[in-house]
């Protein structure tokens, strides 16, 4: 799957992290505080963002990374799409 056609991108928290299916940081760190995500794939599930090109998948997984910091998020949680 590609990318679509370049389109204006929202700013600052509103940002695009998955452009393919343009879903914000904003979204994603949402379905984490709502208890949905703590891994790759359970965004790709929750949200959708992810499942396109796959170019994404580093800046989701610095989100969830900081998530976990932030909210103290098992580790384990925390694992790429296929391990
Ligand atoms: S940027 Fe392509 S799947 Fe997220």
């Amino acid at each position: 799957m590609s990318c679509p056609a370049p389109t204006p991108e929202p700013t600052g928290q509103d940002r695009w992290l998955c452009h393919c299916l343009q879903v914000t940081e904003a979204e994603i760190r949402q379905a984490i505080d709502r208890g949905e995500v703590g891994s790759l794939e359970d965004v790709f599930t929750s949200t959708g963002a992810g499942i396109g090109s796959t170019a994404c998948h580093r800046r989701i997984l610095k989100v969830l990374k900081q998530a976990r910091i932030d909210e103290g998020m098992p580790a384990e949680r925390l694992q790429p799409a296929g391990h």
